[in-house]
This record gives C-alpha cells, structure tokens and sequence, in this order.
C-alpha cells in the first residue's frame, strides 16, 4: 500500500529564494519525493505589511502542524528594530540542533582543503543568543550568557547518536573552560559524560580559538564537532567558506518535535531574479530533509545525481571554472541536468548512501534532583564614579555587619580592593562581593544590606547572589 505523503511547509522566501526554491521542488518532484507542500510567506513582504516579526499567525499554524519546514532565505530589511525571523523561529520552534555537513568536492570546486569532511554539531537556542541584555551604568553594557544542563545534554547526546547513525568516529568538543569555567565548563563536564557512554566514538576536546585555527588550517584532521551556540556559530561558516563555496552548503536545524532544513547562504539580492544562483544550498538541506521523514532512498537517488552533475562539469556560474567546467548554467537548466542524472552515479566522488538512515534515538532529557542549595552571600552591583577603590572598600566595609561583611571588590572582573593596582583601568561599574562569616545568610539579610547601601546614597544596579549546591560554589571564584 502507497503510504500517504508527508506533508511539509514551504517558504518561498526573499532575493533568490523563489527561484532556488522552484529549483529545489522540481527535483525532489522528479526524484518521486512522497511530500505534500503546504505554502506560507514569510519574510520581507510580511515585514512590509506591517508584521514587523516578518511571519504571520497563520504561518506558525502551518509549521506547528506539520513539524518540517524548508526554508529559502529571507531577506533581513536593515535597520529599525527588527529581529531576526530566524533566531525566533528557532527558538519558538525549540530547534536545539543545527547541523551543517562541510564537505570539498575537489576538484570539481576549488579548495585549499580536497579532504575536507567535516560535520559541524552547534548549539542553536542557548549561550549569548538568549537576547538577554542590558545597560547597567553609562559606561557598562551587559548580555547574559546562559548554558544549561539540559540544553548541554540534548546537544551532545544529539552529536554522539547521529555520529553512530552515520559512521562518524570522532567528536571534538570546541569550549573556552579556561575562561569561562562555570558555563563552557559545564558544556565540557556533559561533553565527557556522555562521550563514556559511547566508546566506539572517539572524543577529545580544544579550546575554541586554538581548535578554530586548526579548523582554519587543517580541516581535514576532525571529523565532528560540537559546540555552544556562538562559537558554532562563527565556525560552522568559516568551515563551509573553506570547504569551497558557501552557497553549496545546506543546513537542519532539529527539535524534538519540528525540524527546520535550509540553505546556509542569505536571500542574495546582487543577483536575484537573473536565473544564475546555485540552488545547491538549498537542495543539500532539502536532502537532509528527506532523510528526516524517513525517505534516505529518495535523498539518496538526488544526492548521487547532483555528485555526478558536478563531476560532469554541469555547474552553475559561482563555481564555473574556466578549462575545467564543460558548461555554465542557469538555475532552472542545472535542475533539468540533476533530473536527467537521476538514477547516476558518480565515478570519482565518494557515492551517497543514506538507505541505512534512521529517525535518531533521541531520549527525552528530564530534570536532575535537585541539590541542596544553600545562600552564602550576594554580588552587589553599583554605578560608582566618585573616587578610588580603597575609599568604596572602607565605606562597604562599614555597610557590611560581622555577619555579612564585604569580601572583594573588582572593576570588569579584576580585583581592586583590597591589595588592587593602582594600574588598573576602572569604569563606573563596581562589583562588591559580600560573604556570611562561616554560615548561610538569610535572604533577609540581603535585602537589609541593600536597603543600608541605598539609605548611604548608594546606585545599586543589580545583585546576583551566591550559592553553594552540595556545599560547592555555584559561582566563580575571584584571584589575584
Ligand atoms: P548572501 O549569502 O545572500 O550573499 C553573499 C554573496 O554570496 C553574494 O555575492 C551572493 O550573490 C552570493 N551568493 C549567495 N548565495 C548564492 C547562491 N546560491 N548562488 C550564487 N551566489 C550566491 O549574504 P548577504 O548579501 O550578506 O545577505 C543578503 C540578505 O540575506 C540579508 O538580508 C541577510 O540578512 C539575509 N540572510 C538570510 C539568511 C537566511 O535566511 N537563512 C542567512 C544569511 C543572510
């Protein structure tokens, strides 16, 4: 029995994105792609209408309905307060997995790095991108960087069950612990964890900026890698740059419930509506998509089809090589050749094959027991331009009470009081770390010492306070 299609949505987008599109859907229509095709608009023209997040209640229905969507790329108009469509959606659609395959064609598409094949595993809702940011005091703006257990779980646990779907053996972790030890720490702490549970796959780790040169200079020598949302954000086009077009490249971004496949490149307006843009982006996430519905075996028959477009020199004008190519095509004419190739080969390139292919075994991540959490101070943040460290120190000290006295002070995470530098550069914005003397502090105490700090004509802009779980600090420790 026929089984009946999968129903996916569609967004035409912005610049190429009709065309690229159109592109796209006539190959997976020929290749015999069992998908019924829910249209929206999205992007500039909804913009245009006055919906300044760019997406209309009635698009999210379709997308929350269908859970798979394949996206063209939408043009972000500039300035004005408008956020990106594609961070929300993202977030509202709880896609906590981008993954980006980064492979070189050579020689059929010029590249430094011919063995090139590396996929790249970011983190797409957390870290820096939570948009939570402020400004505290004239000189100091701030954003909140947030990393957490179950969104390092998922991330990692996603990495390691689609290493072992698709016969990848070994995952680097890119984290900056060293710095930040509290948050990429916690990312490299799940990292290991779940690294032991799979001890067919290979794992090791680098700080990010030595693994993003190594990625730079040798991308060859690594297979996975996986990292919080800002670094992979950063790396996973540098990585796709290299590997010899960014307009080849496509992308998923996965949820638990939706999933979310694209073309990593933008809307391209220099050279929208000419029929010269390479749909291939696009048609490498529309790919991936095929294998997440269950359909390796159309996936399979495109991706072969296209290797072997490439290998006969049928390429479209990015990557159109003077002697080398045999004829440069427009969009609609490098669909035609795909399509004419369905059911090929290629001789030279590496052969796609993704009939094995399985939805992944993704466990649902629940909540840890809590910890005994017990309050041990604050981190009282004041606006303060008047005079030196050693002045604010000895007046704090006379605020705190021998129950709740003032430990440090720093000025942008720097110790200044007491024993600071005179060196030291220092804004207006003052951290001032007050400790219960040998017990847990009530959070009345707290409140008390605030209000005696503004009755002192004080500008108190924010507090953290300080926690030890199981009686270890919950936050990071000051040196120097
Ligand atoms: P872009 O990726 O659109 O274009 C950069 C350069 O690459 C241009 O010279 C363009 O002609 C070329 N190019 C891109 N895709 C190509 C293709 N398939 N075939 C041949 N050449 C291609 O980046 P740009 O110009 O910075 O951004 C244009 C718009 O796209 C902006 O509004 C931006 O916000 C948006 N954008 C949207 C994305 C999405 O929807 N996922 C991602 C990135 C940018």
């Amino acid at each position: 029995m026929n089984k009946s299609p999968t129903p996916i949505t569609v967004a035409y987008g912005d610049g190429i994105g009709p065309e690229i599109m159109q592109a796209t859907l006539d190959i997976l229509k020929a290749a015999g792609a069992n998908i019924f095709i829910e249209e929206i608009e999205i992007g500039e023209q909804v913009y245009l209408r006055g919906q300044t997040n760019g997406i209309e209640v009635s698009a999210w229905e379709s997308l929350r309905r269908n859970k798979v969507f394949l996206k063209a790329p939408i043009t972000t108009p500039q300035g004005g307060g408008y956020k990106s469509l594609n961070v929300s959606m993202r977030k509202a659609l709880g896609l906590f997995a981008n993954i980006r395959p980064c492979v070189a064609y050579s020689h059929y598409v010029t590249t430094k790095h011919p063995d090139m094949d590396l996929v790249i595993i970011r983190e797409n809702e957390e870290d820096l991108y939570a948009g939570i940011e402020h400004r505290q005091t004239e000189e100091v703006f701030q954003c909140l960087k947030l990393i957490t257990r179950p969104g390092c779980e998922r991330i990692v646990r996603y990495a390691f069950e689609y290493a072992k779907q698709n016969n990848r053996k070994r995952i680097t972790c890119f984290v900056k612990d060293n710095i930040m030890k509290l948050t990429d720490g916690l990312f490299h702490q799940v990292f290991k964890e779940i690294a032991a549970e799979y001890p067919d796959i290979q794992h090791d780790s680098m700080i990010v900026d030595i693994g993003a040169a190594r990625v730079a200079d040798t991308p060859e020598a690594f297979d996975m890698i996986v990292m919080p949302n800002l670094y992979g954000d950063i790396i996973s086009d540098v990585a796709a740059q290299i590997a010899g077009s960014l307009g080849m490249a496509g992308s998923s971004n996965i949820g638990d419930r939706c999933a979310m496949f694209e073309a990593i490149h933008g809307s391209a307006p220099d050279i929208a509506g000419k029929n010269i843009a390479n749909p291939s982006g696009l048609l490498h996430g529309a790919i991936q998509m095929l294998v997440h519905i269950g359909q390796g075996d159309i996936a399979e028959k495109i991706h072969n089809a296209w290797l072997t477009c490439l290998e006969q020199g049928l390429h479209t004008a990015d990557i159109y090589k003077e002697g080398e190519s045999k004829i440069k095509l427009g969009t609609k004419e490098f669909a035609a050749e795909v399509i004419r190739n369905l059911g090929e080969q290629p001789i030279k390139l590496p052969v796609a094959n993704y009939n094995d292919a399985k939805p992944l075994n993704l466990p649902v991540i629940g909540h840890r027991p809590a910890k005994t959490k017990e309050l041990v101070g604050i981190d009282v943040f004041l606006q303060w331009q008047q005079g030196k460290p050693m002045e604010l120190g000895e007046t704090l000290s006379r605020i705190g009470t021998n129950m709740l006295s003032l430990q440090l002070i720093t000025n942008r995470g720097v110790k200044v009081w007491p024993q600071g530098f005179p060196e030291t550069y220092c804004v207006d914005h003052w951290r001032c770390r007050f400790m219960g003397v040998e017990r847990a502090v009530d959070f009345a105490e707290l409140l008390a010492l605030q209000t005696r700090l503004h009755d002192a004509g004080f500008d108190v802009v924010k507090t953290e306070n300080l926690y030890n779980f199981d009686g270890e600090p919950g936050y990071a420790a000051v040196h120097g």
